[in-house]
C-alpha cells in the first residue's frame, strides 16, 4: 500500500505474528537455558525489544548491544566494518542469539560472529529481521528469520535511511523520485 512515506512491504501485523512465532520457536529450542540475546545497533532494537518479550518467562534472557557500522547514508556497502560500540558484557561460555536487522551481504554478521566466537561462546545463533536475496557471504543459516524480502532499500521498524524513518511501525520501500 503507498503511504506519504513509501509503499507498506510488511504491515505491523505481519511482523507481530513473526515476531510471536520466533519468540515461541527460540523459547522452545532454549528451554531453561540462559540465553544472551546480542542486538546490532541501531537496526535491530525495536526488533530486539518485541523479540525478548516475545520469548518465555522461562527461558532467562540476557541483553547486551554492539554497534558496528558497514554503511554510510548511501544505499550501497562499503564492504568495511567497525567496531563503534562493544558489549558490556563477556559472552565466553554463553549461548548467544546475535539479533540483527537485515541480513545483506552478511558482512557485519559475519564480522560480529568472528568476534564472539573468537571471544568464546558456547553457542552462536542468529535472528534476523529480514534477509535479503543472494550473495551473502555469511553463509551459515539464518536461524530465526523474520522474512525474505526482495532487493529493495527498505526502512521502518529500525531500520533507517541517512538515520531517519526508524520510527515507521511497518517496512516500507521509499518510492523512487
Ligand atoms: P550487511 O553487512 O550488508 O549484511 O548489511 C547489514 C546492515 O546494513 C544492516 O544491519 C542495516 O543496518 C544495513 N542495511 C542493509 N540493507 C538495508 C536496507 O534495505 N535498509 C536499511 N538498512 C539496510
Ligand atoms: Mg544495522
Amino acid at each position: 500500500m503507498k503511504t506519504a512515506v513509501g509503499t507498506i512491504l510488511i504491515t505491523e501485523e505481519e511482523i507481530r505474528t513473526r515476531i510471536s512465532e520466533l519468540g515461541r520457536a527460540i523459547s522452545k529450542d532454549y528451554g531453561g537455558r540462559t540465553v544472551t540475546l546480542v542486538g546490532i545497533l541501531k537496526g535491530s532494537f525495536i526488533f530486539l525489544a518485541d523479540l525478548i518479550r516475545a520469548i518465555s518467562l522461562e527461558v532467562p534472557v540476557e541483553v547486551d548491544f554492539m554497534a558496528v557500522s558497514s554503511y554510510g547514508d548511501a544505499t550501497t556497502t562499503s564492504g568495511t566494518v567497525h567496531i563503534e560500540k562493544d558489549l558490556g558484557i563477556s559472552v565466553s561460555g554463553k549461548d548467544v542469539i546475535i539479533v540483527e536487522d537485515i541480513v545483506d551481504t552478511g558482512l557485519t554478521l559475519l564480522h560480529v560472529h568472528n568476534i564472539l566466537s573468537a571471544r568464546g561462546a558456547r553457542s552462536l545463533r542468529v535472528a534476523a529481521l529480514l534477509e535479503k536475496p543472494g550473495g551473502s557471504k555469511y553463509e551459515r543459516p539464518i536461524d530465526y528469520i523474520g522474512f525474505k524480502i526482495p532487493n529493495k532499500f527498505v526502512v521502518g521498524f529500525g531500520l533507517d535511511y541517512a538515520q531517519r524513518y526508524r520510527n515507521l511501525p511497518d517496512i516500507r520501500v521509499l518510492d523512487e523520485s
